[in-house]
């Protein structure tokens, strides 16, 4: 994927100038603006010598859903570490394509299902209100409290741990490696553009941390094998362990790795921008709080206002393909703007509104089609179980006017760094 870039301010205002604003700090703090002005050039553009910015609701649905588009690379792909090396998120079902992504999603649907989900209620609650009360002592007597760091990351990670079955005292070791991780998810053309983090390096930080992540769940395959238990990776050891043998070794640690990261830092994302609109915006807080507004048409807003994840790739499989009637040639490359999608004015009437009780929002902030996400329920009821017993338990959580709450300096996964709060009335 090749991206002229342009700088920001300058040129005619094409799609190439609003991708170059888009790798800048400031257009990665506030894409909004950028997605109104690709929305003006229309659903689908070109830009010359490189790929295609989609931006439309009905377009990016309909890419994300036909099955000739697949997902673009796969980060850290080297062959001469095929054995022996890292393995990383590469080989998992988020970059396969078919027939290897039915044959992965099928085995993996079967052991994450719906009804483990939902089994996982009193967990989450327990996860919640222990957070909670450690939040109360933190921030007792009004002391600043940092919602990311005390609250936001440690849920999704007890949560997907519990599932994992990674056992507790381990858990503190994934926060490091698995920001890291995530990094291989950024755009490799917008990485490598001035002023962003380099492309993601075999043998950086991306590289050791899936190295680190890849050791620890060896050895954990190796207990379960020996010992099973009720798991998640117990289960998928009985998998690739059935005489059929349809997921291999290295697909194995590669999904695991997967389940593990892809649930951090998009759960993460989603429980600070919705703190962050909460904050914001008192009447919907008193709202929610109530009971007045429903927690679910919440959260489905939260996901479509500021969405964890803005952005995904695919490349075209096959000729003739068109995306809102433009001809796509077969390696043609796509760029999806998932949070712009979320705010097509074709599709919502004012978008860029906050509003919970909108009727069929239906936001791409979980993907659609053959790779929509697999967790999405799991996040859904995390954050409908949190900003309520939050809310019940501090009613007057408020921002600190001088502590202000800083952005993660990414595109991709749109989250906060800090979201400093007072738990108590100011005094
Ligand atoms: C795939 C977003 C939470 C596991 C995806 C995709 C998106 C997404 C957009 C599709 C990417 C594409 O098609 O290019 C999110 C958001 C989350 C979230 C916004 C939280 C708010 C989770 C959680 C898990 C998870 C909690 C599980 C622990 C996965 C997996 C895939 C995936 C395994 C790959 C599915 C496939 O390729 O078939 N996610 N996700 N996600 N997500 Fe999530």
């Amino acid at each position: 994927l090749t991206v002229t870039w342009e700088p920001v301010g300058t040129g005619s205002g094409g799609a190439a100038a609003i991708v170059g604003a888009l790798m800048t700090s400031e257009g990665r703090a506030d894409p909004f603006p950028l997605y109104a002005k690709a929305h003006e050039l229309g659903p689908v553009s070109v830009i010359t010598g490189g790929p295609h910015l989609v931006c439309g609701y009905a377009a990016v649905n309909q890419v994300l859903r036909d099955p000739g588009f697949g997902p673009m690379e796969r980060p850290l792909e080297d062959p001469d570490r095929a054995v022996g090396g890292p393995p990383s998120m590469g080989r998992s079902i988020l970059w396969a394509n078919p027939p290897d992504h039915g044959r992965m999603r099928s085995l993996i649907s079967q052991v994450f299902t719906a009804r483990r989900v939902t089994a996982l209620r009193p967990a989450i609650e327990d996860a919640v209100d222990a957070l909670l009360d450690e939040l109360a002592e933190t921030g007792a007597g009004g002391r600043s409290v940092d919602f990311m760091e005390r609250f936001a990351f440690p849920l999704p990670v007890t949560v997907i741990c519990e599932m994992l079955g990674v056992p507790a005292a381990d858990r503190h070791r994934f926060r490091s490696p698995a920001a890291d991780l995530t990094e291989a998810l950024e755009l490799p053309a917008l990485a490598s553009s001035p002023g962003a983090p380099g492309a993601p390096d075999a043998d950086g930080p991306v590289g050791a941390a899936a190295r680190e992540l890849a050791g620890y769940f060896a050895h954990l395959i190796r207990e379960r094998r020996a010992a099973p238990r009720g798991d998640l990776v117990s289960a998928l050891v009985a998998a690739r362990d059935a005489d059929d043998g349809r997921l291999s070794d290295e697909e194995l640690l590669a999904n695991l790795i997967l389940l593990l990261v892809a649930g951090f830092e998009t759960t993460t994302g989603l429980l600070g921008n919705g703190l962050a609109i909460l904050l914001d915006r008192p009447d919907v807080l008193t709202g929610l709080r109530s009971g007045a507004i429903d927690v679910t048409g919440f959260v489905e807003e939260v996901l479509r206002y500021d969405s964890p994840v803005q952005v995904t790739t695919r490349v075209a499989r096959a000729d003739g393909l068109t995306v809102g009637g433009l001809p796509i040639p077969k390696g043609g490359d796509v760029i999806l703007l998932i949070g712009a999608a979320n705010r097509d004015p074709a599709r919502y009437p004012d978008p860029d509104r906050f509003d919970p009780a909108r009727p069929d929002n239906r936001p791409l902030s979980f993907g659609a089609g053959p790779h929509i996400c697999l967790g999405n329920g799991l996040a859904r009821l995390e954050a409908a179980i949190a900003f309520p017993r939050l809310l019940a338990r501090f009613p007057e959580i408020s921002a600190i006017p001088d502590a202000p709450r800083t952005r993660r300096d990414r595109l991709v996964l749109r989250g906060h760094e800090t979201l400093p709060v007072r738990l108590l009335p100011g005094r």
